[in-house]
């Protein structure tokens, strides 16, 4: 959400800034913009807007900027200020001579503003509506006044902002340095060298250098940087000193995947769920002694076995997958956990203390909400863990220890890949507690281990079976304004990925029920124009949801119903995606995959860009 980007070195700044926009779009495209300093003036291109990358790209080609090593530009999801070129950074001061690009929100802006015109006795004369150009304008009036160099300025204009930021400023008086600050959030400079000389880039993510330098520091809390084409300071906002952060080299390649044959991310991301969750599982199932080996959580396997209880924080796909781990992790090892939204747990009063866990799931490893409740967690005393998909991610800093996902680069802004790899670490993590914790009887450990081995082959079957059923599905649903998708045990959080898909993708309202709940009040507003998606392949609890769907349809509302092969149990309902049959623990891996392609070829139905929804971005990084 947000994403910042300077860069100063030997090759031409305004084309790598350009190039790093792109390769961070999905962070927020409500505007582009790249700032390059001629001297005397910056010069700024940039675009606001709905999706406009292409309006932006198109800009820049046209009006071309002067060469230089040193610019810097941002994409936005709009907080403050609707998506118009005005809203989109980089923001000047009032006098034109500093420039600013910033992720995150400014809570007191209104106070400064007020501070700024009723101290000068001059009103400010704002491009934006943002509380950016707020924050560039309080920084030129502490350097007005205390006439000191940008970066103390900045030192000491921070100590009456409010909110959590990353930021970056250039002044036309100090050219060739950036003066960053980071509060609440994380930076990163990356660290290259080309033709001979040092390079550096700076931004809210590795990703958009990583195939420019595979080297770079995590800037976390608290910090203040600066950065020239000779090196970087970076100095503590509590202490004023300066610190070393540690140079860190990413061991997982981040290129750039190619769309290849596929128009769309989302539509690949899919697709390779097999190869991908082949590289999950690659080196962390020993097939000689069937165990489960997470190298990252090591030192904490034992404590994590011998819990009283876990606790999992998480958002949206997260926490999802979050509710499947707590399924498995007390059937299959016996070990209570508790599931709250992140935000939820951080401002109660939550009972962790020493000695408890507390696991973030993230796939960006950037979400704002995560990422306050695990420090909650930790000022609290618990250790903290991170399931997440992105090395060099501020979770993946922060945290005591943790897994990564390793599902690759997800590009596509709905999470799918990232959901099933979250599943399959989230199975592993629950066999691996249940082997130390000694509570499973060896063959049925044995059974669920190799069942585990059987996903990608699994998963391969199902992506390629063409279900002329899923068409039936797609024109019943395309007309919907909103739909139920209902499940029982691991069949829910299915339910509730599923409605969550079809609700970002294709803009449907939907809602995910444990089918039981249904009966409990959504139940009247059901009828021949809502239809219920309902997960019912072979389970414990089938004849159950058989007696849920036929309260459905007694209301009129059509059913779609995904069961399995041969519909063995009757599964009353006006379409049936049929899947092979697994084992119920493992029908999550199964079940999710109809519901990805529904939402897909949905969006694509009713002309939206399934990779792009509407005001969404891929990472949140305001709570
Ligand atoms: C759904 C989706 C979001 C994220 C949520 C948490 O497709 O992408 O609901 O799951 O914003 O994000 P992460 O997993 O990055 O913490």
């Amino acid at each position: 959400m947000c994403g910042i980007i300077g860069y100063i070195g030997k090759r031409n700044a305004p084309d790598i800034v350009i190039d790093a926009l792109k390769r961070a779009e999905t962070r927020g495209y409500h505007g582009f913009g790249v700032a390059v300093s001629t001297g005397n003036k910056f010069e700024i291109r940039k675009k606001g807007g709905e999706d406009c990358l292409g309006d932006f790209l198109e800009l820049v080609s046209k009006s071309l900027l002067p060469k230089s090593s040193y610019a810097f530009g941002h994409n936005r999801w709009a907080t403050h200020g609707t998506p118009e070129d005005r809203n989109a950074h980089p923001h000047l001061s009032q006098s034109g001579r500093l420039a600013i690009v910033h992720n995150g929100i400014i809570e007191n802006y209104s106070v400064l503003k007020n501070t700024i015109e009723k101290e000068t006795g001059v009103s400010l004369k704002l491009i934006s509506d943002t509380d950016t150009e707020v924050l560039v304008n309080w920084i030129e009036y502490v350097q007005k006044l205390s006439k000191l160099s940008l970066k103390e300025a900045m030192k000491s204009a921070l100590e009456n902002v409010e909110g959590t930021f990353a930021f970056i400023v250039a002044s036309l008086d100090e050219p060739g340095v950036f003066v960053g600050a980071v509060r609440g959030r994380t930076m990163r400079i990356g660290v290259g060298e080309h033709e001979g000389e040092k390079e550096f880039f700076i931004a809210s993510e590795v990703y958009p250098f990583s195939h420019y330098t595979q080297t770079y520091v995590v800037i976390p809390s608290h910090k203040l940087i600066s950065v020239t084409k000779d090196g970087y300071i970076v100095e503590d906002t509590r202490t004023g000193l300066v610190e070393t952060p540690e140079l860190k080299k990413l061991e997982i390649t981040l290129h750039a995947t190619e769309k290849g044959e596929y128009k769309y991310w989302m539509d690949k991301e899919i697709h390779e769920q097999p190869r991908m969750i082949e590289n999950v599982l690659q080196g962390r199932v020993d097939l000689r002694d069937k165990s489960v080996i997470l190298g990252g959580i090591k030192e904490y396997e034992k404590d994590l076995a011998n819990a009283s209880i876990l606790h999992i924080v998480a958002h949206g796909t997260s926490f999802n997958s979050a509710l499947l781990f707590k399924y498995w992790c007390e059937a299959i090892a016996g070990i209570p956990v508790n599931v709250e939204l992140a935000s939820e747990f951080r401002y109660r009063k939550t009972l962790v203390s020493n000695g408890s866990f507390v696991i973030g799931i993230s796939q960006s490893g950037e979400t704002a909400d995560t990422i306050v409740a695990l420090e909650h967690a930790q000022e609290l005393g618990a250790t903290i863990l991170g399931i997440c998909n992105v090395e060099g991610s501020h979770m993946s800093e922060m945290t005591d220890a943790g897994i990564f996902l390793r599902a690759g680069r997800e590009l596509g802004v709905a999470s799918t890949k990232t959901f099933t790899a979250q599943m399959a670490v989230g199975m592993m993590l629950s066999l691996h507690l249940a082997r130390i914790k000694g509570v499973l009887p060896e063959g049925s450990y044995q059974e669920l281990f190799e069942e585990l081995q059987s996903l990608p082959l699994y998963i391969e079957e199902v992506l390629s079976l063409d279900n002329p059923n899923i068409k039936l599905a797609l024109e019943l649903l395309k007309n919907a304004s909103s739909a139920y998708y209902i499940g029982r045990g691991v069949s829910y959080p299915i339910a509730l990925e599923g409605a969550l898909k079809i609700k970002e993708i294709a803009g449907i309202h939907a809602e995910g029920y444990a089918a039981s709940e249904m009966k409990h009040g959504p139940i009247g507003l059901l009828d021949k124009h809502m239809p219920v998606v309902a997960i019912a392949t072979s389970s414990s609890q089938i004849d159950k949801m058989i007696s849920n769907i036929k309260e459905a349809q007694a209301r009129k509302a059509p059913v779609i119903a995904l069961v399995t092969r041969g519909n063995p149990n009757n599964v009353p309902a006006d379409i049936h995606i049929e899947l092979p049959e697994v084992r119920e623990e493992f029908s999550p891996f199964i079940n999710i995959l109809p519901l990805q392609i529904l939402a897909f070829r949905l969006a694509l139905m009713k002309g939206k860009n399934p990779d792009k929804p509407e005001g969404l971005a891929k990472s949140i990084t305001v709570e």
